[in-house]
């Protein structure tokens, strides 16, 4: 009998439930977007209740449109959106704020005083990471100062903590499981990555009650069961990871030196270093790639905070497209060379250049631009910014032996081709681009018994389509160029 497996992937914008049988194929799909809350420049909030009203209608879309029951399904994996920051009551569920989203800005001065006070260095050795508002510790402590008595609930155990994967465990489990997993952990600002422990030093600089925090499990592991009244039958949460270590998952990227690159709000290009958690000299993050019995895998990433959602703003800000899909018609009349240049830099700038007051800008403006030149410099945009991570991760001493991308703007060919170009290296389309669910789905099937092994899942890894790179080298580097010099105009230094 087919055994199936429930994704949940609650990303920025929207909620996706999919279902994927024992053969990691895919059988359903129940999507939701949800509204987006800009309180003030650079914050961005989402409403809990509408993350787990989302959550739960797409899951029960999902069986209802693969015509299964919640009886069918041998386990649920969890990815989510990182780092995005909840608080709750413990007696009641309700949160005391709304989530502040990982792009949210509103910590960056008190990010420019921890620097200033000297902690970075800890704080990068420790974590992985860097001081920047993007982590959740910084809007934990804007939300223990700004809500009335809450440091102190929080210090009285009354409060929770918990990534979006934690919050959705709560709520699924009524209550009864507070895990998170490591990879969610190691992107908090307060997770000792080598320790594999929640920081003492790290809680200290923040003042950070210990009580608020929920336990780290493995990526593959038991969660806990479901309330049956959900889905109409208990069924037990095996898999949890944020969103990128899923699609690197999910790409079966397990060997060291293979390398994904998401694209969708942003743009998070993650390459698997193996057991060695290698620090970067060139402001990567290093981070949990998964953990598996108790044994993490490491990946240095570069994090991109807007790739799709620029494409999203010419289409619903500037309305210079109807749908999304028109980009690709449009670059294709378009030379590479039109020497416009569109710098997305709407939330600051992340890797390499982790500059949070940076903000977007066009360069490269003449009497004959059109709409064409404008949409073609949003992708390349994409594309330009995925260089500044391979750039920097060469500097590093690293380069990808295998680039596999996915997410819902690599359906563009146009996209991949100019990537492949302006890379220099070879990008593989997989069969499935929504491997970030599927990177759950098969943490949750390695537990349920589904898959006995990694080997296996690599199996079942298919290229729909490999694109090599077709520029010369004069002609990348030129236009390369161009892109440096237009985010170094737009800097705040
Ligand atoms: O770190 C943020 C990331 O997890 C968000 O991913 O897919 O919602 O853009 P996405």
């Amino acid at each position: 009998m087919t055994r199936y497996l429930l994704a949940i992937d609650q990303g920025t914008t929207s909620s996706r439930a999919m279902i994927f049988d024992d053969r990691g194929e895919f059988c359903a799909v129940s999507q939701q977007e949800f509204p987006q809350h800009f309180p003030d420049s650079g914050w961005v909030e989402h409403d809990p209740e509408d993350i787990w009203n989302s959550v739960v209608e797409t899951c029960r879309g999902a069986l209802k449109e693969a015509s299964l029951s919640a009886g069918d399904i041998a386990g649920i994996g969890i990815t989510n959106q990182r780092e995005t920051t909840v608080i709750w009551d413990r007696a009641t569920g309700k949160p005391i704020y709304n989530a502040i989203v990982w792009q949210d800005r509103r910590s960056a001065k008190y990010c420019e005083q921890l620097k200033a006070d000297g902690h970075e260095p800890m704080i990068q050795e420790k974590t992985g990471l860097l001081v920047d508002p993007y982590f959740s510790a910084t809007k934990i402590r804007w939300i223990l100062d700004q809500v009335p008595g809450a440091q102190e609930r929080a210090e009285k155990g009354e409060l929770a903590f918990g990534t979006i994967d934690t919050f959705l465990l709560w709520r699924l489990t009524g209550g009864k499981s507070h895990y998170t997993d490591a990879t969610n952990a190691s992107r908090t600002l307060i997770f000792n990555i080598h320790t594999q422990a929640w920081d003492p030093d790290l809680l200290g600089i923040f003042n950070i009650p210990g009580q608020i925090l929920p336990e780290v499990l493995d990526s593959s592991d038991e969660f806990g069961d479901i309330e049956a009244d959900l889905l109409g039958e208990s069924i037990p949460v095996y898999g949890m990871a944020g969103d990128q270590q899923a699609a690197l998952f999910g790409q079966t990227c397990f060997r060291e030196g293979m390398a994904k690159s998401t694209y969708g709000t942003g743009c998070f290009l993650m390459l698997n270093t193996g057991d060695k958690p290698l620090r970067s000299n060139y402001r990567l993050l290093t981070t949990v790639a998964y953990r598996i019995n108790g044994k993490p895998t490491y990946a240095q990433e570069g994090s991109i905070f807007i790739a799709g959602a620029a494409i999203q703003w010419l289409r619903d800000g500037l309305k210079l497209i109807r749908i999304a899909q028109e980009t690709e018609s449009l670059a294709q009349q378009t030379p590479a060379n039109h020497g416009v240049y569109l710098v997305p830099a709407f939330t600051g700038l992340g890797a390499p250049h982790w500059d949070p007051k940076a903000r977007g800008a066009i360069f490269g403006l003449t009497r004959d631009t059109g709409i064409k030149e404008i949409v073609t410099a949003g992708l390349q945009s994409v594309c330009y910014q995925t260089k500044d991570l391979q750039k920097a991760m060469e500097k590093d001493g690293l380069r990808p032996t295998a680039l596999r991308v996915d997410g819902g703007m690599v359906e563009n060919s146009w996209l991949l081709q100019f990537l492949a170009n302006i890379l220099g290296a070879t990008v593989d389309r997989p069969k499935l681009i929504e491997t970030t669910a599927l990177g759950a789905a098969y943490l949750a099937g390695l537990k349920a018994g589904v898959f006995d092994s990694l080997e296996t899942l690599e199996g079942l890894w298919q290229c729909d389509r490999s694109f090599k790179p077709e520029m010369t080298k004069e002609e990348r580097d030129r236009l390369y160029e161009g892109w440096v010099e237009a985010v170094d105009r737009l800097q705040s230094h």
